[in-house]
């Protein structure tokens, strides 16, 4: 996919409406993008109003004469229909749109994102904007994809979600029975005898019963997705073929994105690092964000480029604390998604608005419109260096390891009552997990337990507790056919209805390491133990698990407590592949380690033959003949990287050896051709 001709896109959410009666801007607008290197804009996410002033009166004068001009001066448009937000006349008119919160009281008009998926009169309105704008729109030679409402999320607990939470779970379970199975009702007397007495979890009602819980969180992710596959549908039955996506927020909590997969054309997402905080490292912060662009890309249907459809130009005004991006920061945190699979660098927003809650988040264009500013020199300069960058537009991520980051297993880990109530810490320790990898220059993917694991040499799950049915024997086949596998404590314990399963543990899977599980042990904030692997002393905290190894080597143990000299690190030879498992929270050095020695063990290698400083990494993405090397410092000093190899730097085509220096804060793009491999 390369939505633009082969060009990276460049531009962002730009807001016209707010500024109508001001043509001198609006003529402005167009030049000053030009000169930014700005080629792309998305358009509409919040105009419903101004497209519809009131019921329907429809206007889509200024929309086209946006797109036409825009147009006229190489600029694209990506379409946004306006479901993000509703006018204000809407909810007065049909208080049905907007939402019930978890104690039943209605909302009251006004914010964003304050709607109900399931009301059929939102559904009704947001169709008939939708197929009015593809009607209009969907053919224009200027619009080259659709930009579905905006970071959708939120729930509703409304009279009509109830109705439709109840026909989900017909649908899941057939009948009352099966479901009182499932959720395993005869605990504290709460049996269903009728499918109206099911009411969705609220902090005043019902919390225990867990199966519902997972099955609530299941059915607002369901409906969710139905809300945007409606939304389509009308952009298809408006007569547009173009391209479908939406604005994703990372590692939001309140969505499974996997439900999306088989409804969006290509995934976007909209990434907000805070950097230069006091809280942790900009190399820190760098992995999270690269760990998060792996797992937005793997959300995409055939793992293609994705969008970087929101990111700030300067700084935010939601973070707690707004610090400026220091030099540098601005092109390497925007080559850094490019690097992980974007084919773009989109911002909010182009221009500041005088008014409400975002008149002081960054933009490209400040208030006084002025082009002497560091900001607007930092976007153009990103804008010409995509420019050059052009043959890297289209090319893959394609890794041989993949860390599994589940979000039914986050859901029901993070519901569970023990072994630690005070944090599961599942999510830091995927990206643990991830993190290792990425310090040694290993790409990798991160997908869900359903994905298939065919790519794959290497594949890392962290705390895999729910499995839902045929995962494990998805395991099991990958380990067989000689993949190399790593699991750790807490995986196999439930199914997908988070019962516990009967019989050894972990479920289906303890041929395959070689072990099962005894117990596990919470640690308190202070509390330790420790391991000494291939010379190495590891602490290990929060979770230790007591495992049996039936036919596992035990490459560690614990040093210290009552089960002083029982494994924590075991390898069992499976099938052509190998099975690890560690049985406790390591310190990074352990998983450092880990990886260094069964990443090439198992055919996985850094993507670069280089000694990389603390805080450098690279990231590779790969065309037909060529395979171009993002090394990105992320660190305020210069540093020297020696190199192995030879490379070519993509931008000037000079040989690079030896030592590459890079000052702070800066990437630099080498490549290597098919014959220097
Ligand atoms: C995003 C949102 C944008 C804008 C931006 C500000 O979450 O989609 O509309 O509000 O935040 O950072």
């Amino acid at each position: 996919m390369s939505i633009l001709h082969h060009e990276f896109l460049h531009g962002g959410d730009y807001n016209p409406d707010q500024w109508l009666e001001r043509p001198d801007i609006l003529a402005q607008d167009v030049e000053q993008m030009k000169r930014a290197h700005v080629n792309t804009i998305t358009l509409g996410v919040f105009s419903w109003n101004t497209l519809e002033t009131e019921e329907g009166r429809y206007d889509f004068s200024f929309l086209e004469e946006r797109i036409r001009t825009l147009y006229e001066h190489g600029i694209y448009t990506i379409l946004a229909t306006p479901s993000g937000a509703r006018p204000i006349w809407m909810a007065y008119q049909y208080p049905e749109v907007l939402r019930v919160d978890e104690d039943g009281q209605r909302n009251l008009v006004g914010e964003r994102h304050n709607h109900c998926y399931t009301s059929p009169v939102y559904r009704e309105k947001t169709r008939a904007m939708d197929m009015a704008l593809a009607k209009r729109f969907g053919k224009h030679p200027g619009v080259i994809a659709w930009h579905i409402s905006n970071e959708f999320g939120g729930a509703c607990w409304c009279d009509k979600c109830h109705e439709a939470f109840r026909e989900f779970l017909k649908v899941r379970y057939g009948s009352l029975d099966a479901l009182n199975k499932a959720w395993w009702t005869s605990f504290w007397s709460h049996t269903y005898d009728s499918w109206e007495h099911v009411h969705a979890p609220t902090r005043r009602g019902e919390r225990a019963t867990h199966g519902l819980n997972l099955d609530w969180k299941r059915f607002c992710s369901h409906q969710t997705a139905d809300f945007c596959a409606w939304e389509k549908q009308a952009i298809r039955d408006g007569g547009s073929d173009l391209p479908v996506t939406s604005n994703f927020m990372g590692f939001y909590g309140g969505l499974n994105y996997a439900n999306f997969r088989n409804i969006l054309d290509f995934v976007s997402w909209d990434s907000y690092p805070d950097w230069h905080s006091t809280e942790q490292t900009d190399a820190d912060l760098a992995q999270e964000i690269a760990c998060t662009a792996d797992y937005m890309r793997c959300m995409q249907k055939d793992r293609q480029p994705f969008l970087l459809m929101e990111s700030t130009p300067s700084v935010t005004n939601w973070h707690r604390i707004s610090r400026l991006k220091r030099p540098g920061m601005h092109m390497l945190s925007s080559m850094q998604t490019v690097a992980h699979g974007s084919d773009s660098v989109l911002y909010f927003q182009w221009r500041k608005g005088r008014g409400a809650s975002e008149k002081f988040h960054g933009a490209v264009l400040d208030h006084d419109a002025t082009e002497e500013k560091r900001v607007f020199r930092d976007v153009q300069d990103v804008g010409k260096r995509l420019e050059s960058l052009r043959e890297i537009c289209g090319s893959l991520v394609r890794p041989r390891a993949a860390v599994i980051l589940d979000q039914e297993n986050r859901w029901a880990l993070e519901d569970c009552f023990g072994p630690r109530v005070s944090g599961i810490h599942y999510m830091e320790t995927v990206q643990q997990h991830h993190a290792a990898l990425w310090k040694l220059g290993i790409s990798a993917d991160v997908i869900d337990a359903d994905c298939s694991l065919m790519d794959y040499k290497l594949v890392v799950a962290p705390m895999l507790y729910l499995l839902r049915p045929g995962v494990a024997e998805r395991l099991q086949d990958f380990v067989e056919g000689g993949g190399t596998l790593v699991g750790t404590y807490q995986m196999g314990l439930v199914d997908e209805h988070d019962l516990c399963f009967e019989g050894r543990v972990p479920h289906g899977l303890t041929e395959v390491f070689g072990l099962h599980r005894e117990e596990i042990d919470s640690l308190w904030e202070g509390q330790s133990n420790h391991t000494v692997w291939n010379g190495t002393t590891c602490t290990l905290t929060e979770l230790c698990e007591r495992v049996h190894p039936d036919t596992a080597k035990v490459l560690s143990v614990y040093a210290e407590d009552f089960y002083a000299g029982e494994p924590v690190l075991t390898v069992h030879p499976y099938g052509k592949g190998h099975a690890y498992y560690l049985t406790a929270r390591a310190e990074d050095k352990l998983l450092t380690a880990l990886y260094r020695k069964i990443g090439p063990d198992s055919g996985v290698s850094p993507c670069m033959d280089a000694e990389f400083p603390d805080g450098v990494t690279v990231t590779e993405r790969v065309g037909s003949d060529t395979a171009w090397l993002f090394v990105q410092n992320w660190n305020p000093c210069e540093v020297f990287i020696i190199l192995h190899e030879m490379l070519i730097d993509a931008e000037s085509g000079a040989p690079v050896t030896n030592t590459l220096c890079l000052p702070g804060y800066a990437v630099r793009i080498l490549k290597r051709t098919a014959e220097k491999r």
